[in-house]
C-alpha cells in the first residue's frame, strides 16, 4: 500500500457507511471524515437563522460564511467526533429528524455544494483518509485510490436508523423513517448537481445481509491491494 492513500466510501442514507468507514479508518490509522455532517451542519444553521429552505442564495451565502469545526470527541457518548459551529456543540442536533427532513434540499444547491466540496477536497487530498458521502468517488476525490459504493435495501436501512434513534432515547417511528429514507434517496439520486451514484470504477458492496465485520474485512482486503 502506498503512502497517503485515499479511500472514498459513498452510498445512500443509513447504508452503514459511517460505521464501517470509522472502523476501517481506525484499523488503517487513517482519518475518518464524514462529509454528510457538513451538509447537516449547514442545514442546522439555516434552521437556526430562520432561513427559508427554498432560498438557495441565502443557503449558499451561509455555507460560504460558516466555519464548521470537526474535532476529536470530547465526550464519551458514542460520538465519533465533536461538530461545532461557533461555540455551539451541534453533534447530536444535526442527527435529529428536523434536520434530516431538510438536509436533502440544502444539499441539492449548487453553491452550497461548491463551497463544501472545496473544503472536503482540501482535507481529502492530504491523504490517509477514509472520506464518506454521496459524491466522493465521483466529484470530490475522483482520483481516490479505492472507491467503495455501499448499498443496502431501504427496509434494512430504515431498520438500522430506527435502532440507532431508539438506542439514543430519541422518539422514532419505523414507517416514518422508511418513508424518509426513500424520499432522501429520491432527492439525492435525482438532483442536478453531483447526484448519488456509484463511480464507474467503484466496487459495489450490498450490505443488506452482511454483518459490519464482514463489510469491514472486505474493504480492508481491497485496501491492502491498493496500488
Ligand atoms: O450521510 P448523511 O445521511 O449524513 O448525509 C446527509 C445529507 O447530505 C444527505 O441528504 C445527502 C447529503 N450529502 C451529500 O449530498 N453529499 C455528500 N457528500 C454527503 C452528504
Amino acid at each position: 500500500m502506498k503512502q497517503r492513500s485515499i479511500i472514498a466510501v459513498d452510498g445512500p442514507a443509513a447504508s452503514g457507511k459511517s460505521t464501517v468507514a470509522q472502523i476501517v479508518a481506525r484499523k488503517l490509522g487513517y482519518l475518518y471524515f464524514d462529509t454528510g455532517l457538513m451538509y447537516r451542519a449547514i442545514t442546522w444553521a439555516a434552521m437556526e437563522n430562520l432561513i427559508d429552505m427554498a432560498d438557495e442564495q441565502a443557503a449558499t451565502l451561509l455555507a460560504e460564511q460558516t466555519t464548521i469545526e470537526v474535532q476529536a470527541a470530547s465526550v464519551d457518548d458514542g460520538r465519533p467526533c465533536d461538530v461545532l459551529i461557533g461555540n455551539t456543540d451541534i453533534t447530536w442536533e444535526i442527527r435529529k429528524p428536523a434536520v434530516e427532513a431538510n438536509v436533502s434540499k440544502i444539499a441539492s444547491y449548487k453553491g452550497v455544494r461548491a463551497s463544501l466540496t472545496a473544503q472536503q477536497r482540501k482535507i481529502g487530498l492530504r491523504g490517509n483518509v477514509v472520506m464518506v458521502g454521496r459524491d466522493i468517488g465521483t466529484v470530490v476525490l475522483p482520483d481516490a485510490d479505492l472507491k467503495i459504493y455501499l448499498d443496502a435495501s431501504p427496509q434494512e436501512r430504515a431498520r438500522r436508523r430506527y435502532q440507532e434513534l431508539v438506542s439514543r432515547g430519541d422518539a422514532a417511528n419505523f414507517e416514518e423513517i422508511l418513508a424518509g429514507v426513500i424520499e432522501r434517496d429520491r432527492i439525492d439520486s435525482n438532483r442536478a448537481v453531483a447526484p448519488l451514484r456509484a463511480a464507474p470504477d467503484a466496487i459495489v458492496i450490498n450490505s443488506s445481509e452482511m454483518a459490519i465485520d464482514e463489510v469491514v474485512d472486505a474493504i480492508i482486503t481491497l485496501a491492502e491491494k491498493m496500488p
